[in-house]
Parts: structure tokens; sequence; C-alpha cells
């Protein structure tokens, strides 16, 4: 429901992809209805804002919350994990829904719709994934767009499960051009891994760190080539979700540089943790257990750079928890058993504002770009969401550059017990998180109701 207050956000700095100004912004009606200076006279509420920064909510555009995989479920729902993505400063997400093979994508995107039904409280969307390809379901692709879905993902790896061949990958991409959607593609050689997971079983290697040494980075490299290279025949844009490394980097950057619609994500993952945390103490290298796999440190320069110099346009989690007591553990005796995925919604906007700002790899207009305005262009939300502008909805993150924190999975709100930043320092906070003009946070405390979340019907893509 949008808020009937008038609230004044006054002196603030405003934040846009394209720049940033002080200034007053008016919120009116659960919109933003005026930026600039004397605006607002006779406001209900005033808050004031100076010496903080206004961005616009973070949308994060690669979540599964409530997914069933590896013989359980991802551990955070559309309640929790709304909550914690609030305390972090995101306000919009765009989750998986997983066709399951056998199922049409009208019932697979049902059935997520009643997992976010009466519990959202940020808004939300869903890409849909798809994972059965037949004449049917490839008919019924077009058909999604009027349930407000313009993207869709497909699978590269998951051998037997979800992976997708490149027969059915070039005829998904060219029913996606014709209809106006956008393919993102897990890039990792499910066949190569196929064998190399195999032979790990045959000598007895089943230590978490075999996860990793199973999927190595040149089987994404390799993918990301040929993803692209396919939707360059297929004449269709392309996204490749979660990009890990220096070797499927290039093949974006090589493909941008031709001309070509080639967009990539990463995630903080990606730039904070190292191969090594698969070595561990005990079984703890599970915690990073997640597709693709951490990579060694000496790719994260390269990922940053991609961040700065637009290799790279958007910064999601991949947020797929599952606790370290009760769910990893599933894989204790075999890493190909431990549930694929981690934590990561609530810590984006900090890790990512510290590690960029912060440590001066790019500014604040930047780190609005990549974790709120591309990923609004990207997947059809824009202007309504991504950008305070007049007319835009708004949700609004006052953020104290000046505020510290340390992150830890005592204090978190993502239902999962360990956090992959545990004890990382971070300056540079939320500390007011408003959605269509309703407050959700305010410091600690969580204002948000349950079931106020609204889903989001998409539009196509803008380039970026
Ligand atoms: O390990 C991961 N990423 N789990 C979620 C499924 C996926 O591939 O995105
Ligand atoms: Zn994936
Ligand atoms: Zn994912």
């Amino acid at each position: 429901m949008a808020s009937e207050r008038k609230i004044l956000f006054r002196g603030g700095i405003i934040v846009n992809a394209g720049g940033a100004y002080e200034g007053d912004l008016l919120v009116e009606n659960g919109k933003i209805s005026d930026t600039g200076r004397n605006i607002g006279q006779g406001a209900g509420e005033v808050v004031d804002v100076s010496g903080k920064f206004l961005f616009p909510g973070g949308i994060d555009v690669h979540t599964h919350l409530d997914l069933p995989f590896g013989g359980t479920v991802s551990n955070d729902d559309f309640f929790t994990g709304h909550m914690a993505a609030a305390f972090g400063g995101t306000t919009s997400h765009i989750d998986f829904a997983i066709q399951t093979p056998g199922e049409t994508l009208t019932e697979a995107v049902d059935r997520w719709h009643e997992k976010a039904d009466g519990k959202a409280v940020i808004d939300y969307g869903f890409h849909l994934a798809v994972t059965d390809f037949n004449d049917a379901v490839l008919a019924e692709l077009p058909t999604m767009r009027k349930r407000g879905i313009t993207s869709l993902k497909v699978f590269m790896a998951y051998k037997g499960l979800f992976q997708v061949s490149d027969e059915d990958l070039f005829q998904t991409l060219r029913i996606a051009r014709d209809s106006g959607m956008l393919v993102m593609v897990h890039a990792e050689n499910g066949d190569v891994i196929d064998v190399l997971v195999r032979e790990a079983h045959e000598k007895g290697n089943l230590a978490p760190k075999y996860h990793a040494l199973t999927r190595p980075p040149e089987a994404e490299g390799e993918a990301t080539g040929r993803a692209i290279a396919v939707a360059e025949m297929a004449g269709a844009p392309i996204y490749i979700v979660h990009l890990t490394c220096a070797l499927a980097l290039n093949q974006v950057r090589r493909a941008r540089s031709r001309g070509l619609p080639a967009y990539a994500e990463t995630c903080p993952q990606y730039l904070y943790k190292r191969f090594e945390d698969y070595e561990l103490r005990g079984f703890e290298g599970a915690k990073v257990v997640m597709s693709p796999p951490i990579r060694s440190a000496d790719n994260w320069p390269h990922l940053w750079q991609g961040l700065a110099d637009d290799t790279l346009q958007v910064v999601s989690t991949d947020h797929c928890p599952f606790c370290f007591d009760g769910q990893k553990d599933l894989g204790k005796d075999d890493f190909s058993k431990i549930p694929n995925g981690a934590p990561g919604i609530e810590d984006r906007m900090m890790v990512m504002y510290h590690g960029g700002v912060n440590e001066g790899r790019y500014d604040v207009s930047r780190f609005v770009e990549i974790t709120s305005a591309n990923p609004a262009k990207l997947f059809g939300l824009f202007p309504r969401k991504g950008a305070l502008l007049p007319g835009s909805d708004a949700d609004i993150v006052v953020w104290d550059p000046e505020k510290e924190k340390t992150i830890s999975a005592k204090t978190h709100h993502m239902n999962v017990d360990y956090s992959l930043y545990e004890g990382m320092k971070v300056k540079g906070v939320p500390v007011r998180v408003y959605r269509r003009g309703e407050l959700l946070v305010d410091g600690d405390t969580f204002h948000g109701e349950k079931g106020s979340g609204v889903y989001l019907e998409r539009g196509v893509f803008t380039p970026v």
C-alpha cells in the first residue's frame, strides 16, 4: 500500500547513476514528487538527512528464496529474506521461478507466487528458469510476458538435472529475441564437470574443496564464450549470471568491444572469498560451496576492474542460504551432496560500498548504477525503480557514510547460521530504508508489514 503522507528529506546528497547533488527530496503518496532546493513547504514529516546520502533502493536481481535444492530448501522465505534485504538497503529483488521438469511454465510461476503471497515486504519480480525443453514449453515461453516476466534463465551446467543443450539454448535465444525477453545464462561446461565429479568420486576425493576443483575456471570461461557465440548466431542479447573469474570476464569484454549486447553480473562473494576457504579446518569449506565456485584471489582485481570499466554492469547476490548445521552437512561425506548456495542479500550494499567507494575503485554514482539503476534498466523496472526522480517509487535508502558496523551472523537478519563476511568491518551503512514511502527499517528496528510487498510486472529490458 502506498503511503498517504508527504515526507520531505531535507539536505542530503541525492545520488543517481548519472551523478550526485545536494538537495531536498519530496515524497507524496509513495512516489517521489520533486527534488531540488526549498521544496515541500508544509510537508507533514521532515527528515533531516544532512551528511547522508540518499540512494535509490537496492535491487538484487539474483536470489533464491524458498528454493528446493539438493534434498533441502533454501532457508530464507519471502518474509525472512525480505526483512534481511530491507536491513541491508535492498527494496526490490527478482527471484527465479524454477520449472520442475514435467511442469508447465505457468505452473512454475503459480508455485512461486504462492511462496510470496502474504509474506512479501519488499517488492519482487520473477525470472523464469527453464529446465525442460520441449515444443509445448517453447511455445509457452512468449506468454510469460503477460505475467510480467521478461527474462529467462537457462543452465549450461547441472547435467541430468537442469542442463540445456546448445540446440535448446539457440532456440530459446531466438524465441526470447522475438518476444522481447532477455536470456540469462549459468555458464559452466556441465559435461566436463560431470566427468571430473565422477573421477573425484572414484578416487575418494570427497572433501568440500573438490567442489571447486571439479568446476575449474576454464569450464566457466569456455561456457561463457560459447553462450555469447550462440547468442550472436541467434541475434539475441545475453546476460551472464554470477561471473567469477578473469577467463569468463575476458570473454564478455571481447564481446562488448565488438559491440555485442552481452551483459554480465558478478556477486560480492567472488570479490571477497578465496579458494583457500574450501580448505578451512573441518567441514568449514562447505560454507562457500556454490556454483560456480569461489576462485583464487588473483581474480579479484579483474572483477573489481570489470565493475569499474562497465565490463560488468550489475552486482547481485545469488542469495541461496543453507544452514551450516542441518543443511550443508547433507554433504558431510561427499562434496557433491552439499546444497549449493550461500547467503548475502543483507550484505550486498554494504560490502560493495565499502570495497568499491571507500577503497577508491568507483564513486557513489557507479555504486548506485551497479546495485540499482542497471538492474532496473536491464530487467524492465526503470524508471519506476532504480532512480530518485520525480515519478519514481519512493524506494529510498538513507545512507550514513560515517557509520561503522561489523558484519556477523549474530546480528544479521538472514535465517542462516553463518555469514560469509563474519567479522568484516564496513564503513557506510543504511540507517533508514523506505519502500514506496513506507519506513521499513529505522536503525535496528523493523517496521515492515508482512504481505505489503507487491509483485512487479516488468517491461522489456533497456540496453545499458
Ligand atoms: O550455488 C548456487 N549458485 N546455487 C543456486 C543455483 C544457481 O545456480 O544459481
Ligand atoms: Zn546459476
Ligand atoms: Zn543462482
